[in-house]
């Protein structure tokens, strides 16, 4: 069994994080809970700030928050000095309402409302990452509208196929995302924004994808982006000041996942920048990434509470949780798979192979095949490990199931930073039929 960050076993053979019993986190806050160990988000950021700072590397670490936005996360990362990526009104808004200094925060997304924009000028973003065409227009338009200069980047897509799942790659040419670099999208771009009286072009950006393991892709990306400065600064004499590498740093799901340290990725994303700007003799930009699983991902455990059992002989056994598919859609999505304890059995040997069934009412809803357990009882407490990122954030009211509480534990204390939504809750938006048209 392999335990992330403070994970450990007590003496009472129960699953401890951050020094605190997930019995007594079941027992106190009911489950399905996601408990965060903070200390683990605090190493992972560390370990990428740290490794910039010891390569003398100018940068920015932007959380990508789409991962688990949360007032209190963004409080967490603001502490550890790292910038932030939000991609909607409603992710900035929650930024806003966590006091995070707006001009850290970098505005992503395909389709910004005019809104949106509005939203963001106001505020005094630190720089938008615009997406395509419409989007440059609309926002030099609002701009000289709100009489605001705005800083961007502009996302390119640099024909780069990751290997990862297809619904979570980015960077390949046939992507809804960025200017394309083939068909010489990017260079039209770069001529517009040189017209523009509002908007500045800080640099660009990539992402190739997420969950990648290699260092390949990356590698691949930074050149591709240094071989268009170098023509850009050729034929348009401009240099960018940023080069954002985007996030996509995989981490360890299942035994059969071997990430390699947040630094190597750092290192060697660099080590290949160093290589480009020596050849084309530029000067060094600033490096940005914005990683959001490989902070939050492995730091998150889901407490669920065994219920149900279903045996179909000689075929398979269920056992069912009280959540699912509502608080971790992911294995529906993605086919993305997961290991899980029961917390409070942690020294108890594998009797049998389970798999754990959410509660939705749907086939699909299955969080894990086969998974080798002790045998359990109802009121077990099942731990299901590195649910931290897009986990929360993906979570939906399906079946009209409230959305689990958030604890974050750190040093023996557990704070709530999520409330459990109430059934109230969930019929706060709910309009009731009028009388007139209930009598037609
Ligand atoms: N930057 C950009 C522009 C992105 O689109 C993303 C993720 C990231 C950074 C952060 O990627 P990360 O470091 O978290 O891999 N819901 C999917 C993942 C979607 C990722 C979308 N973009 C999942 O659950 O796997």
């Amino acid at each position: 069994m392999f335990l992330h960050g403070t994970s450990t076993v007590n003496n009472k053979g129960h699953l401890e994080i951050g020094g605190v019993d997930t019995i007594d986190l079941a027992t106190n806050y009911g489950t399905p809970l996601y408990v965060y160990d903070v200390a683990l988000i605090k190493e992972r950021a560390q370990g990428f700030i740290k490794t910039f700072d010891k390569l003398g590397v100018k940068a920015q670490v932007a959380y990508a928050s789409k991962a688990f936005s949360s007032i209190a996360v963004f409080q967490l990362v603001e502490e550890e000095g790292l910038s932030l990526d939000v991609v909607s009104g409603g992710e900035l808004y929650t930024a806003i309402a966590a006091g995070f200094p707006v001009e850290r925060i970098h505005f992503h997304g395909n389709n910004k409302s005019v809104h949106e924009i509005e939203m963001a000028l106001q505020a005094g973003i630190g720089c938008f990452v615009v997406d395509n065409f419409y989007e440059l227009t609309l926002l030099e338009e609002t701009c000289r509208q709100l009489q605001k200069k705005a800083k961007i980047l502009i996302r390119i897509t640099p024909g780069i196929e990751a290997h990862t799942h297809d619904y979570i790659l980015t960077g390949q040419e046939d992507s809804k995302f960025g200017f394309d670099l083939q068909s010489g999208q990017a260079d039209e771009a770069l001529k517009l924004i040189q017209t523009f009286d509002f908007v500045e072009l800080l640099g660009i950006h990539s992402h190739i994808g997420s969950q990648i393991f290699e260092t390949t892709g990356f590698i691949m990306a930074a050149e591709k982006l240094f071989e268009k400065i170098n023509d850009w600064n050729i034929k348009f004499k401009y240099t960018p000041k940023v080069v954002n590498l985007g996030g996509g740093f995989g981490i360890r799901y299942t035994s059969e996942d071997d990430p390699i340290p947040v630094s190597r990725y750092v290192e060697e994303i660099v080590a290949a920048v160093n290589v480009k700007v020596k050849e084309y003799n530029l000067e060094m930009p600033e490096i940005w990434i914005e990683p959001g699983r490989s902070l939050v991902g492995d730091a998150g455990t889901t407490l669920y509470s065994i219920g149900s059992r279903k045996e179909v002989p000689n075929v398979r056994k269920y056992v069912a949780v009280d959540g699912g598919m509502s608080d971790n859609i992911r294995p529906a999505l993605y086919e993305a798979k997961y290991e899980a304890v029961i917390a409070n059995r942690m020294r108890d040997e594998n009797e049998e192979v389970v798999s754990i069934a959410g509660k939705c009412c749907e086939s699909g809803d299955m969080l894990i095949w086969d998974l080798p357990l002790p045998k359990s009882t109802s009121d077990d407490i099942l731990a299901v490990f590195c649910t931290g990122a897009y986990g929360y954030s993906m979570a939906n009211n399906y079946n009209r199931i409230p959305r689990p509480a958030v604890v974050f534990v750190e040093n023996g204390q557990a704070e709530l930073v999520v409330k459990r939504e109430s059934y109230e809750d969930l019929v706060k938006l709910d309009v009731p039929l009028k009388k007139v048209i209930k009598q037609k």
